[in-house]
């Protein structure tokens, strides 16, 4: 999968620019606040169907204008040539276009274009909070399997709902009797798709353990290995994992097992005044040689565990769907030893196109891939240079 071409229009401090990307490695060199990083994030824009830097849309509308536009061409992954195209005005909102026709639900934009985007915040994939792993997951599964996505955006949609519900009973504002069913209900509702939630994630992790270890080893250049493990929240789906079971006798037994757990707990829940239990608190640990680095890890282990998960996803999305995506490194060979950030260009570029944004040119200093295109950029404007 590769971005050939894009031209920007009002995004940011960007100006208007048309651009001819490199199919293999594009550098884009610039001091602190020059629009490396906006550059990036009009690219991967269209991926996520948001802002990998979670801003609003229009905080991504350049100061002075009402509307920003961009269209890339680009290449999917069985070489189909497709127009990406999106446009946000203050007035009207976001509009996403494929090939002139718009997508009207931002889920049906995943799996076009597929992307990986790593700066200095993907150390938290390790460190950071269990909710920043699940959703590094539910988007490695929502990759190759549309299914996994609504079951989980049901259960989101039946959470919200059960909680909400479990709000007006504790102030007050309904009916404990009627709202014993109801909450039976949401629980059978939770359970279906927390079934498939738990058996997704569990399989994921396992087919990401091996590549992330792989990864890992070549990043490192070192013995030690990685693993990703899965811990979910829920006792049932904890010993189901263990026993070895048939898949399919697994689910059923598995989903009435679930709904006992999260029934027995409706009291204590009626009580606090929220749901206590759920694939929503589930972690996974990292481990590296057995450690748990989530806990112990130092700066440069988590680092090197985070990237090594991160280029795994890229790894598990070609097993399934023989898709490469497009790799963009922000800013992040400065927090790299000089041995490990070249061993990182090598291997990302040898199977992907990739964008690195650097304001130390010194970080890929003597690299000179082949086909490689640099610009540098001052204050939004872009100047390609002849790298040969
Ligand atoms: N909506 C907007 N309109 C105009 N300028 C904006 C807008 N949003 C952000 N900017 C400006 O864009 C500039 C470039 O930001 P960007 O994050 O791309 O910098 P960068 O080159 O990646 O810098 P660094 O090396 O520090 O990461 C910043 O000065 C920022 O204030
Ligand atoms: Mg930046």
């Amino acid at each position: 999968m590769r971005i050939l071409s894009a031209s920007i229009q009002g995004f940011r401090n960007l100006q208007e620019s048309i651009f001819e990307f490199s199919p293999r490695v594009n550098l884009v060199l610039g001091r602190n606040g020059e629009g490396k990083t906006n550059l990036l994030e009009s690219l991967n824009l269209f991926a996520l169907g948001r802002s990998h830097r979670s801003a609003k849309n229009d905080e991504m509308i350049a100061f002075e204008s009402e509307s920003l536009f961009v269209k890339m061409g680009v290449e999917g992954a069985d070489g189909t040539p497709l127009r990406c195209e999106y446009a946000f005005e203050r007035e009207r909102g976001s509009r996403f276009f494929l090939n002139g026709n718009v997508v009207s639900r931002k889920a049906d934009l995943v799996g076009i274009l597929n992307t990986v985007y790593f700066d200095p915040d993907s150390i938290h994939l390790v460190r950071g909070e269990p909710r920043r792993r699940r959703h590094f997951v539910d988007q490695g599964i929502a990759e190759t399997d549309p299914l996994f996505l609504s079951h989980l955006t049901s259960f989101q949609r039946a959470l919200r709902q059960k909680n909400g519900l479990l709000r007006d009973l504790k102030k007050g504002l309904t009916k404990i009797t009627t709202a014993r069913e109801e909450l039976k209900a949401w629980n059978r509702e939770l359970a279906h798709h927390t079934v498939e939630i738990c058996l997704g994630r569990a399989d994921y992790a396992d087919r990401l353990t091996p590549c992330g270890d792989t990864a890992h080893r070549n990043l490192t250049g070192g013995s030690h290995g990685l693993e990703f493990l899965y811990r979910p929240a829920l006792e049932t789906v904890k010993s189901a994992l263990e026993k070895s079971s048939e898949k399919g006798e697994k689910k059923e037994h598995l989903k009435a097992e679930i709904l006992d757990e999260i029934d027995y707990i409706m009291e204590t829940e009626i009580k606090r005044g929220r749901t206590l239990r759920g694939p929503q608190l589930d972690d996974f640990e990292v481990c590296r040689s057995g450690l748990d680095l989530r806990v112990f890890g130092s700066q440069g282990e988590s680092r090197a565990a985070a990237i090594s998960l991160i280029l795994a996803r890229s790894d598990v999305l070609f097993q399934k769907r023989q898709i490469r995506p497009v790799i963009f490194f922000d800013d992040i060979f400065s927090e790299l030893d000089q041995e490990r950030s070249h061993r990182l260009q090598e291997m990302a570029s040898g199977l992907h196109q990739v964008f690195i944004a650097t304001a130390r040119p010194g970080d890929v200093a003597g690299w000179r891939p082949p086909e490689m295109k640099t610009w540098s950029v001052t204050s939004g404007e872009f100047k390609e240079h002849d790298t040969t």
